[in-house]
C-alpha cells in the first residue's frame, strides 16, 4: 500500500497527518498528490467523503514556503501564496480546520475570509500577514476591492466543489477572482459531480489540466455504502416519520435537508417538540447561531440538524448515519452532494428521501439520471409496515419520546430530553433513546426473507475513535457502523445491493 511518504509528502505533514490519525492515503489522494505536487493543474473528481479535502490541502500547503524554509524572506509582504474558494461558509471554516490539522508542523499562516461577521478581525489578520487564504466568493471579492486582499502573487488557487463555484450564481464572482491572480498559478478543482459543460468551462482558465477521476465514468455518483430509499409521503406525516427513524437502531446525528429557510426552522421546531435537540441551519440566521448550530451539532449536542442546502456540499460531520430530504431535492446533483453528507470515509448511511406527489416527475428525472431502480417511489405512512423494515425501526415506535406539551411546540436548540443527559455527550453518544438491540436478526418482508444483518467482527479504526471517545455505551456492539448489511430498496422491489464494508 503507498505512502503519503512515498507520494512525495514532506514528512512534518505526514507526522501531523499521522496524529490526526489519518495514516494511508484514501484513492484520490494517491492518484492526485503527485502530480498536484508538481504544480500540473487538475480536475479532481471523487465521490463525496473520500477525501478531496486534502487531496488539495496537502499540495497547497507542501508548495506553499513556511516561515522556516529559507526562502520566505524573499516573499512579497503580506500577499497571500495560495487560494482555496468554496460556496459556503461552514465549508471554507472546515477547509481551512483540514490545513490546520495537516500544516500544523509547517507554520502556514491560513487565515478564513467569508460573510456575515465583522471585517476587522480579517483586515486585521491580512494586515499581519497569512499564507493561505480560504474563503467566501462575495467577502473574497470584497477585500479585493478594498485593497486589503492581494491575490496577485498566488502560486495555486483551488475551486472545491468547482461545478458550484462555476455555476451561474457564483460565476461572475469567481471571474473576477480568477483575473486577479496570475495565469501562471497552478489551478485545482474538486468535486464529486463535473458535468461536462462545466469542465469544458474549467478548462478555459486552466493550463493542460489532467482530469483525475477516483472511479470509473460508467461507476455511481453515489456511495455504494449508503442505503437509499424513496417514499411518496404526506407532507403532515413526514415529521412523524421523521421522529420515528430518529428511534432506528442504527440512528446516530440525523441530517434533514428542507426547501426552504422557514421549512427548516418549523420542522426543527416540530422535531424538538417531540423530545430530539434539534436545530435549523439556513441562511437566514445570524452567522454566529449558524456557527453555533454545526458546532453543537459535531460535538454531539445535537442529533438533529433541519437544514437547507446551505450544508448540502462539503461538510464533514462524523457520525450522520442518516440524511432525509423533506422534499424532493432541486436535481440529480443536489441529491448526490446532500444524500453524500452520510456515508462518508467509508462509514455505511442511510438516505431517506420524501417525494411529494406534485413532485413525482422531478424525482423521475433524479432516478433516471443517475440511473436509480427507484421509478416508483412506494406510498408511504408513519404506520407503513415497509419503513420498520427497511429502516430498522422497532415495531413499538412512536413519533415522540416526550409527551405533548400544554404550551406548545417548544424553541428549537432548548429542547434536550429532560431528566437525561445523554444527549449532551462527546461524539459517539449522540444517540441513545432507547438501548441498543440485537442486530443480527433477519427482517422479513411479505413473509419473504429481504434483508439480514451479519455483524463484522471488528470496527474500523474510526469506528473504535468514535466508540472510545463516548461514554462506552456502546462497547460490545463493535461493528455497529461496519456491517455488513442488504437492503431492500423501496418502490422497484429490487435489492439494492450488499453494500461493502465500511473500512477504508
Ligand atoms: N487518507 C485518509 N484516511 C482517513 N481518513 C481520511 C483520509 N482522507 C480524508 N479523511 C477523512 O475523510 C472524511 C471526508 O473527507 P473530505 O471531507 O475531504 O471528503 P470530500 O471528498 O471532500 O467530500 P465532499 O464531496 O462531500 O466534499 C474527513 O473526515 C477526512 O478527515
Ligand atoms: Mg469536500
Amino acid at each position: 500500500m503507498t505512502t503519503f511518504r512515498e507520494l512525495g509528502v514532506l514528512p512534518d505533514i505526514c507526522d501531523a497527518l499521522e496524529r490526526g490519525g489519518i495514516t494511508t492515503p484514501f484513492p484520490i489522494q494517491e492518484m492526485t498528490l503527485s502530480v498536484a505536487l508538481m504544480g500540473t493543474d487538475l480536475i479532481g473528481q471523487a465521490r463525496t467523503g473520500t477525501g478531496k479535502t486534502l487531496a488539495f490541502g496537502i499540495p497547497i500547503l507542501q508548495r506553499s514556503i513556511a516561515p522556516h524554509d529559507p526562502d520566505y524572506a524573499e516573499l512579497p509582504q503580506g500577499k497571500p501564496q495560495a487560494l482555496i474558494v468554496a460556496p459556503t461558509r461552514e465549508l471554507a471554516l472546515q477547509v481551512s480546520g483540514d490545513l490546520a490539522l495537516a500544516g500544523a508542523d509547517r507554520g502556514i499562516r491560513v487565515l478564513t475570509v467569508y460573510g456575515g461577521v465583522a471585517y476587522e478581525p480579517q483586515l486585521e489578520a491580512l494586515k499581519t500577514g497569512v499564507d493561505v487564504v480560504v474563503g467566501t466568493p462575495g467577502r473574497l471579492l470584497d477585500l479585493c476591492n478594498r485593497k486589503a486582499l492581494d491575490i496577485s502573487r498566488v502560486h495555486a488557487l483551488v475551486l472545491d466543489e468547482a461545478d458550484e463555484m462555476l455555476d451561474l450564481g457564483f460565476l461572475p464572482d469567481v471571474e473576477k477572482l480568477l483575473s486577479k491572480t496570475p495565469e501562471t498559478r497552478q489551478t485545482m478543482l474538486f468535486s464529486a459531480t463535473m458535468p461536462g459543460a462545466i469542465v469544458a468551462l474549467a478548462r478555459t482558465h486552466m493550463r493542460h489540466p489532467m482530469n483525475i477521476r477516483a472511479e470509473h465514468s460508467t461507476d455511481s455518483a453515489m456511495v455504494p455504502a449508503t442505503a437509499q430509499f424513496i417514499y411518496q409521503a404526506h407532507d403532515l406525516d413526514k415529521p412523524e416519520i421523521i421522529a420515528r427513524i430518529l428511534q432506528a437502531d442504527d440512528a446516530e446525528k440525523i441530517i434533514v435537508f428542507t426547501r426552504t429557510k422557514r421549512q427548516a426552522q418549523r420542522v426543527a421546531e416540530d422535531l424538538a417538540e417531540r423530545g430530539f435537540s434539534s436545530s435549523p441551519l439556513h441562511g437566514d440566521m445570524a452567522q454566529i447561531a449558524r456557527e453555533r448550530a454545526l458546532t453543537k451539532f459535531r460535538d454531539g449536542k445535537l442529533r438533529v440538524l433541519v437544514a437547507t442546502d446551505v450544508a448540502a456540499r462539503g461538510i464533514d460531520v462524523q457520525g450522520v448515519s442518516h440524511v432525509i430530504n423533506y422534499t424532493c431535492p432541486e436535481d440529480e446533483k443536489v441529491y448526490v452532494h446532500r444524500i453524500g453528507r452520510t456515508g462518508r470515509a467509508g462509514a455505511t448511511g442511510t438516505a431517506v428521501t420524501f417525494v411529494d406527489w406534485a413532485d413525482l416527475h422531478r424525482w423521475k428525472m433524479i432516478n433516471k439520471a443517475l440511473d436509480l431502480p427507484f421509478d416508483e417511489p412506494q406510498e408511504t405512512y408513519s404506520t407503513s409496515e415497509h419503513i420498520y423494515h427497511d429502516l430498522a425501526i422497532p415495531k413499538d415506535t412512536l413519533g415522540r419520546i416526550v409527551p405533548p406539551r400544554p404550551d406548545g411546540p417548544a424553541r428549537s436548540e432548548r429542547s434536550d430530553r429532560p431528566g437525561r443527559s445523554d444527549e449532551g455527550g462527546t461524539r459517539g453518544s449522540a444517540r441513545r433513546e432507547r438501548p441498543a438491540r440485537n442486530r443480527e436478526r433477519t427482517r422479513t418482508r411479505g413473509g419473504q426473507k429481504v434483508a439480514a444483518y451479519a455483524e463484522q467482527p471488528a470496527a474500523s479504526a474510526t469506528e473504535q475513535a468514535v466508540t472510545d471517545a463516548g461514554t462506552g455505551e456502546r462497547s460490545g456492539q463493535s461493528g455497529n457502523r461496519t456491517r455488513r448489511r442488504r437492503r431492500r430498496s423501496s418502490g422497484s422491489g429490487a435489492a439494492t445491493g450488499t453494500t461493502g464494508s465500511a473500512a477504508s
